[in-house]
This record gives structure tokens, C-alpha cells and sequence, in this order.
């Protein structure tokens, strides 16, 4: 039977991976904490994106901005104008939901960024009742997503403020300043990842849908002639993607798989650079483990773009609950810096060396990555339900995985030793010790950790000095010196050698 995501979220808090916020109070619905093994766990996910994205590149610097900017920040970018969810209100229970999502779920059609009207048709057209009480809704009315505050002591409209509901402004804000201190030429970009707010009117499907969650976006900035013109296409070229484009979605056909080459000589894909983002963050997700066949791009069809976007794809992942959004990739043209530019009065242009003349460069492509939504993926990539070791089996890659290296004694009579040993190995890397139950109990808490390396002091290691490794994956064993453990382990976690030839086979 497949993993649902409610089996996910069992399995994230029975793990400590993630609870439900404030579950002692009742909980609140779209805010959920990250335990011990999640914490872990995000962490390095966010690490191995910074470090793909941003330190492994020589065209992308990293910035770190503030949670609350200034109102007039999402003025100019249009979200206080039309960061908007549509909503349905039952007429008798009072039942308010999410417009498009109702739509989507009820119908099996795109509906996204549909507008009022429409949705009123569609829900007059097809006699869509309230899932609770089965009456029939009120005409809907437009929700702003975004969360308010104040700031400072008074309580009035001129304090008012917004959490930010996505990263992505303070790059624009910063722009000129990044690019200068950074000495940047075009094409390059303003990578940034934290936290982002949205009063979701339905927050659903565990982490997938929540009202605090994390993002990791990058503006990559080019120059707006060249917009045709990756340097980098060459390397993705013959990579193959399912394709699900607009049109595609209009004649009701089903995704195909193409190479990137065909998809840009079809101009199915428009430009050059925004098929280079969308292969490199498919590579992302494969370079962590994560199955390659569950990915498609999906193109926005008209009514679901956002305000600010010409072309949108999405990179999009099979769930258990069907193909949804992982990362949103808008072409936003100079949308942005042309509304920062009107309404700050400051001019955000760069110096173009080659025209001798101020150019505002192009948002051609913005990969922008929900973590929570990463998170799951690779937790339901990783998830294997092992009926012959009787206990679930946590495949995470190694870089992925909260903890590296799991330390057991044999007996508890080697507890001094094996404690030393993980003190010693502790240094290097995440450990847990565990000395409570039966080997064989130890192995299934470990396995549903994640943790790919085991290793037992036993009665050899006190004598012989060596000691054995099992490997998470295959449940192999082998038996190493234990002098050289460290550097074992080390090469092991980095995929430097295969396990079989790391030691000596335990029969
Ligand atoms: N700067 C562009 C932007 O924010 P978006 O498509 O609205 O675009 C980007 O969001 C990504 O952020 C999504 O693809 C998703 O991974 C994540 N995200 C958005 N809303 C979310 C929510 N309510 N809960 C969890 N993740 C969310």
C-alpha cells in the first residue's frame, strides 16, 4: 500500500523528525516544528543547496535580509495590490476554503490564479457543494496572503508591516549594492534562504502546504538583449525532462519526455536560460537521492501566471496526492527592479561596458525552492517499508541523513571502549550511541533514523583492534581496523568507496 502523507506525518513525529507546533495547546493548523532528526536533517538540506548553488558557483553570491522590510517594498512589487487567494464561504456553515484548490481536486483542471468570475461559473456550472455540509457557497471574495504586524509601539496604520511571503524582494532591494561590493557583471545572480509567511486560507498536506514555511530562491540577473544567449546550455542539452507545457495541458494530453534540445528547437521551452535553471535543479534533486523519473516541468497555463511573470514553470513532483509544485521558476523580466526603480525614485540600472549604455537587467528565470516541500520529497524518496527486516529502512543520502554514524557496544560490559570510540568519532562527525535492547533493535532504530553506517564494538575490537561496520542500505557487514575507522567512515559518507571494498566481508 502506498505511503500517504498522513503516514508521512505518523512517521515524522513517531521519528522526531517533525511535530505538530504547539500540539499541547491543540496545535495550530500550517505551523509545524522540526525535532531533533528533521532539524538535523533541514539543516544539511539547506547546506547542500547553499553549497551547490551558491559556494560550487562563481556567478552566485548569497545574501541574508530581513524577516519584516518596508511596506512599500510589496507596494512596488504589487504583492499588497494582488497577493491574493480566492475564497469560498459555505452559506450555511460558514466553511471557508480555498478557491483553486476545491476547483483543482473537484475537477482535475489548472486553477491556479483564477479569477473571481471564473471560479463563481465554475462553481455554479457544476453544482459544487461545501465538503462539510453539502449547502452551496456565497459568491467568492479575494483573501491578501500576507500576515501583518507593527512596528514600534503604536498600533495605528502608519506602523503597519508585513512578514515577508517570499525571499525573493530583498534581492531586488539590495541589487545595486550586491552587485557592487560583489564587483558582478551580468549575467549573475543574488542567491537567499529563510523564512517566508502566508496566511493560507487551506494550509494542507502536512509540510506541503503551511502558513511559516522556508525558502531557497535565486534572482538570476541577465542581460535583458542576451536573454537567448546561456553560456552554460551545452551542459543540459541532452538532458531528458518530462515535458508538460501550456499547450499540452489545453489539448488534455499527458507529459512527455524530451530532450532540453528539442524542447528549445520547438520552442516549447522559450529561452535558453530558463531550461538551464530547470535541468540544474533537477540535478539538485537527483545529486541528493532523489528518484529523477518523479519530476516534470509543468508550464503555467495564462490564468495561473502571476502578476509579475511572462512564461512560469514549475518543477513538480509525483506525490502520493498527486503531482504538485516543488519550485516555481518565473521569468520575471524587469518587472521588479522597474517597480522598486518608480517607487524608491533610486536607479537600479548597471553600467553595460560593451552598449556604453545603463541597462536594467532581466529576471529571466527565478528558481525558487520551497524547503519544507524538498524536505519531503526526499523523505518519501528515501522511505522503504522493509517487510523482511520487519522495520522501515530510511535510505537517505548520506549528506541528507541527520546523523552519519551510529556507535554500538556488543554488551554493555564494552561501554567504556565503544563510548570512547564515539567521543572520538563525535569530533568528526553527527553520532549517536546506542546501548539499549538487543543489537537487532538497535540496527531498526537506526535504520529508521536513517543513519547509513553502524558500527559494534565487540570482544575483537578490545583484542584484535578491529572492529565492524554495517551499512544501512544492504544490512552488508564488514570488518575494518579500527585504527583507521575515521578515515573509513569518511570516504564512505562521501561516496569515495563502495562499501564492499572498504573491509573485509563478514559472512
Ligand atoms: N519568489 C517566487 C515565489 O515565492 P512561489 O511559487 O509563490 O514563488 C516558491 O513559491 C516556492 O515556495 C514554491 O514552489 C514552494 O516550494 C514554496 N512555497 C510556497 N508557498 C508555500 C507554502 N504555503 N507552504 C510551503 N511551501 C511553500
Amino acid at each position: 500500500m502506498e505511503l500517504t502523507i498522513e503516514d508521512m506525518a505518523v512517521f515524522c513525529k513517531k521519528k522526531g523528525f517533525v511535530y505538530q507546533n504547539s500540539e499541547i495547546y491543540g496545535g495550530m493548523a500550517g505551523f509545524w516544528d522540526y525535532g531533533p532528526l528533521g532539524s538535523e536533517m533541514k539543516k544539511n538540506l539547506k547546506d547542500a543547496w547553499w553549497k551547490f548553488h551558491v559556494q560550487d558557483r562563481e556567478d552566485v553570491v548569497g545574501i541574508d535580509g530581513s524577516i519584516i522590510t518596508h511596506p512599500r517594498v510589496w507596494k512596488a512589487s504589487g504583492h499588497i495590490a494582488s497577493f491574493e487567494d480566492i475564497m469560498l464561504t459555505c452559506s450555511k456553515c460558514r466553511l471557508k476554503i480555498r478557491a483553486d484548490t476545491f476547483v483543482e481536486d473537484k475537477l482535475s483542471i489548472a486553477a491556479d490564479g483564477m479569477k473571481a468570475d471564473d471560479i463563481n461559473n465554475l462553481v455554479e456550472k457544476n453544482k459544487l457543494v461545501c465538503p462539510k455540509c453539502k449547502s452551496g457557497f456565497e459568491k467568492v471574495s479575494a483573501f491578501n496572503l500576507m500576515f501583518k504586524t507593527h512596528v514600534g509601539p503604536s498600533e495605528s496604520t502608519k506602523s503597519e508591516a508585513y512578514l515577508r511571503p517570499e525571499t525573493a524582494q530583498l534581492m531586488f532591494t539590495n541589487f545595486k549594492l550586491v552587485a557592487e561590493n560583489s564587483r558582478l557583471k551580468l549575467p549573475f545572480g543574488i542567491a537567499q534562504m529563510g523564512k517566508a509567511f502566508r496566511n493560507e486560507i487551506s494550509p494542507r498536506d502536512f509540510l506541503f502546504r503551511c502558513r511559516e514555511f522556508e525558502q531557497m530562491e535565486i534572482e538570476y540577473f541577465i542581460h535583458p538583449d542576451k536573454v537567448d544567449d546561456c553560456p552554460y546550455v551545452k551542459s543540459v542539452l541532452n538532458h531528458k525532462l518530462l515535458i508538460y507545457s501550456a499547450e499540452m495541458q489545453d489539448k488534455k494530453q499527458k507529459e512527455k519526455e524530451m530532450t532540453i534540445k528539442d524542447a528549445l528547437d520547438k520552442k516549447i521551452i522559450k529561452t535558453q536560460w530558463h531550461a538551464y535553471w530547470l535541468v540544474t535543479e533537477h540535478k539538485w534533486f537527483s545529486s541528493l537521492g532523489a528518484d529523477p523519473k518523479k519530476f516534470r516541468i509543468r508550464q503555467h497555463i495564462d490564468t495561473e501566471k502571476s502578476h509579475y511573470a511572462l512564461d512560469t514553470w514549475d518543477l513538480e513532483y509525483e506525490f502520493p496526492f498527486g503531482w504538485k509544485e516543488l519550485q516555481g521558476m518565473a521569468n520575471r523580466t524587469d518587472f521588479d527592479l522597474n517597480q522598486h526603480i518608480k517607487e524608491s525614485g533610486v536607479d537600479l540600472s548597471l553600467f553595460d561596458e560593451e552598449s556604453k549604455k545603463k541597462v536594467i537587467p532581466y529576471v529571466v528565470a527565478e528558481p525558487s525552492q520551497g524547503v519544507d516541500r524538498a524536505f519531503l520529497v526526499f523523505m518519501f524518496d528515501a522511505y522503504n517499508d522493509d517487510k523482511k527486516r520487519g522495520n522501515v529502512v530510511l535510505k537517505l543520502d548520506s549528506k541528507l541523513a541527520p546523523i552519519k554514524v551510529g556507535v554500538f557496544p556488543l554488551i554493555n560490559k564494552l561501554d567504556k571502549e565503544a563510548k570512547k570510540l564515539f567521543d572520538e568519532l563525535k569530533t568528526e562527525f553527527t553520532c549517536t550511541y546506542d546501548r539499549s535492547g538487543s543489537v537487532g533493535r538497535r540496527y531498526a532504530r537506526a535504520d529508521e533514523s536513517g543513519i547509513p553506517f553502524t558500527v559494534t564494538y565487540d570482544f575483537d575490537t578490545k583484542e584484535k583492534g578491529t572492529i565492524t561496520i554495517r551499512d544501512r542500505d544492504s544490512t552488508a557487514q564488514i570488518r575494518v581496523k579500527a585504527d583507521g575507522l575515521k578515515d573509513i567512515l569518511k570516504n564512505l559518507l562521501n561516496g569515495e568507496i563502495k562499501f564492499k571494498d572498504a573491509g573485509k566481508l563478514v559472512k
